[in-house]
């Protein structure tokens, strides 16, 4: 089976592109990063691609008349790259139904807390592990799930929990939380891959490994 052709699309620092990187690169991940995109010129996520010998590419919104431009322009690159499959990682844009339409069951998203609690739009970085504390959670994780209009709306791919501990700050649930994403983004990518998802509705079907 040829590896699938990814694009991941990554707004700041890139740590859950590198944990796809590094697992494409050790046979974890049959898949094959072709573009990484930004809509930030600094994002860390870039940077990495250019080490990686990954293609980056930045739009900007701001350099388009209209969002419409925007999302042309990058679905064009999308093409011209051949990319099958998305994954969002630290994407902080909402993505266009238009880009939905096209890879509908085909675009990934990782969200550090257990879906459908404390997600929604504004409910990126710390803020997420600050109201988990405050509503006083016993448990925390990670969700990857599929993307659909919305924020944090669409169905489970997996899901891990992460113990909340007794004297737990926001950063150091974050840092427990992206070690647990670091783990299972490339292998929920890696059941897509593998053709081993079947899309039911809500419901997710993982088939097992043959
Ligand atoms: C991660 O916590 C991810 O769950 C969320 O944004 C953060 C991105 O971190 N969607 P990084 O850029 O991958 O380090």
């Amino acid at each position: 089976m040829p590896a699938l052709k990814v694009a991941v699309f990554a707004s700041g620092r890139g740590s859950n592109l590198h944990a796809l990187i590094a697992a494409s690169k050790n046979g974890r991940l049959d898949a094959e990063i072709v573009l990484v995109f930004s809509d930030r010129e600094d994002a860390g996520a870039l940077a990495i691609a250019k080490k990686e010998g990954i293609s980056a590419k930045h739009l900007s919104p701001k350099d388009f008349n209209s969002t419409e431009d925007f999302d042309n322009a990058l679905i064009d690159a999308l093409h011209r790259f051949e990319v099958k499959f998305i994954a969002l990682a630290g994407y902080l844009r909402m993505i266009s139904p238009k880009i939905i339409r096209a890879y509908t069951g085909r675009i990934l998203n990782i969200h550090p807390a257990l879906l459908p609690s404390f997600g929604g739009k504004g409910m990126y970085g710390h803020r997420v592990h600050q109201a988990v504390l405050d509503y006083g959670c016993k448990v925390s994780g990670v969700t990857v799930h599929l993307v659909e209009e919305g924020y944090d709306t669409g169905p489970p791919v997996l899901q891990r929990c992460v113990p909340v501990l007794n004297d737990d700050t926001a950063e150091a649930l974050a840092s427990r939380v992206l070690e647990v994403e670091h783990q299972i983004y490339p292998e929920a990518l890696q059941l897509f891959a593998q053709r081993r998802v079947e899309i039911q509705g809500r419901k997710v079907i993982i088939e097992p490994s043959a």
